[in-house]
């Protein structure tokens, strides 16, 4: 047999997974309208430059990128963030802000394929750009929790972790921890929750940083929670905004959904404020969605300097969350009306009876062959048909058919007039 030709960490979407996807989009696309969100999308090559500005080594590291027939570099794109700030920045003046979009693009990632992890997936963006910080992360918060919510999980199954950049980099900075220990601190502090605490213990001592600052970084992991934090003496205004954002997300009714995280801190270096991710309870399996504030990217696109957040949601995770809890779909393909002809010479008024019902808006199938009743029948069956009409002489003397209810088995003979006012 010849080799696979299947390309590694993608995926071929059989029309019964690909419902299953459609049923995912369908949820997303419904919540971000429901939030004022308008979709839009851009192209899935750019140029490698785009990438090389802000998205952090952990992104550039995983480019499909490649060089085209006119000395071009290009690159797939690994997720739609660069793509939004070069798209708003040529449009920034004149547009009316708040910008409220959403897009469900499709990204190339060159990582290890891996539960969770594929180098072709979908991946949900809602973006707020031109708001400051408060409310507008709290909105697109909103947009992730009902879409999740809309998909069928529950309280239990997942878990917002909120944590805000400004809070931690002033703190640290205020404990005397340089810009350049701070970056390397930050993917400490990510991995934190992931190893066990020796580990962490000793990539802090790798450090070289001093008693005093150890002790600052001991303080800073011990906050557990938001009241952890308002009762913590130490302010800097990224406190004050978690704070404040923590008092909307309860206004809201999305407390139950939320907790407070300090080990949140997100790879992609374009973040400024608040940061979230959303993990499930239960599995432990990689992050469901990722998001935050980026209010410097847009000055590197357009010269100005606008407020802007979201997130990203890819359909991998969540895929296997909901097939666990068993709330895909079966899928089922739908057709209303299968047509059966007795013979040949009833072709031309069934052919026009199935466009007819078609622009009604109904599915309608029937064989493409000639065949006896009883095997247009079973390809009825087959179809997953509601209903046979089929069409005899006499009928069609009579401008008639005869009704076959596929489920009931039950037959009537109806005007023709009468199946085209349905
Ligand atoms: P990210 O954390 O890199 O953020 O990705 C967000 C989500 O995309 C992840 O939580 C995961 O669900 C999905 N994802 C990422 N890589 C893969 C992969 N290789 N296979 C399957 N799913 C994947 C961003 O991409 C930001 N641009 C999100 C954002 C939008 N921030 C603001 N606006």
């Amino acid at each position: 047999m010849r080799e696979d030709l299947t390309v590694r960490g993608t995926r071929d979407y059989y029309p019964e997974v690909y419902s299953r996807l459609g049923h995912i989009m369908d949820a997303w696309r419904r919540t971000a309208l429901a939030y004022g969100f308008e979709e839009f999308d851009g192209p899935v090559i750019e140029t490698l430059d785009l990438y090389r500005i802000k998205s952090g080594d952990e992104i550039t590291g995983q480019l499909y990128h490649f060089t085209d027939k006119g000395g071009r570099e290009l690159a797939l794109r690994p997720e739609l963030t660069p793509t939004v700030a070069r798209m708003v920045a040529k449009i920034l003046r004149e547009a009316p802000k708040p910008i409220k979009w959403f897009s469900i693009p499709r990204c190339f990632r060159y990582e290890k394929p891996q539960k969770g992890r594929l180098r072709e997936f979908f991946q949900f963006n809602v973006d707020i750009i031109g708001e400051e910080e408060g409310l507008s992360d709290v909105e697109t918060m909103g947009v992730a929790i009902d879409s999740l919510l809309r998909l069928g999980l529950k309280e239990d199954d997942f878990v917002v972790k909120i944590n805000n950049r400004d809070f931690v980099s002033v703190f640290f900075r205020d404990a005397g921890i340089g810009e350049k220990d701070e970056r390397e601190l930050y993917k400490i502090i990510d991995n934190a929750p992931k190893v066990p605490p020796e580990v962490t213990d000793e990539r802090i001592g790798d450090l070289g940083i001093d008693g005093k600052q150890k002790q600052a970084l001991d303080e800073y992991l011990g906050i557990k929670n938001i009241e952890d934090l308002e009762r913590m003496k130490y302010s800097n205004p990224g406190k004050e905004s978690l704070l404040a954002v923590f008092s909307h997300i309860q206004a809201a009714g999305f407390g139950p959904y939320c907790a407070l995280d300090v080990t949140v801190v997100r790879g992609l270096d374009y973040y400024t404020g608040t940061v979230y991710e959303i993990f499930d309870k239960g599995e432990r399996m990689r992050a469901i969605c990722g998001g935050g504030r980026y209010n410097h990217l847009l000055r590197e696109f357009g010269g100005l300097e606008v407020p802007a957040c979201g997130f990203g949601m890819g359909d991998v995770v969540l895929g296997d969350i909901l097939e666990k809890r068993g709330l895909l779909p079966e899928y089922e393909k739908k057709v209303d009306y299968f047509l059966v002809r007795i013979s040949e010479d009833q072709l031309p008024v069934l052919l026009e009876t199935a466009r007819t019902l078609r622009k009604k808006g109904h599915t309608v199938e029937y064989a493409y062959r000639p065949t006896s009743v009883k095997k247009q029948m079973a390809k009825a069956s087959k179809a997953g048909a509601a209903s046979a009409l089929i069409f005899g002489r006499e009928e069609m003397e009579e401008k008639s058919v005869r009704v076959k209810d596929l489920r009931s088995g039950e037959e009537k003979t109806l005007p023709l007039a009468d199946i085209f006012a349905e």
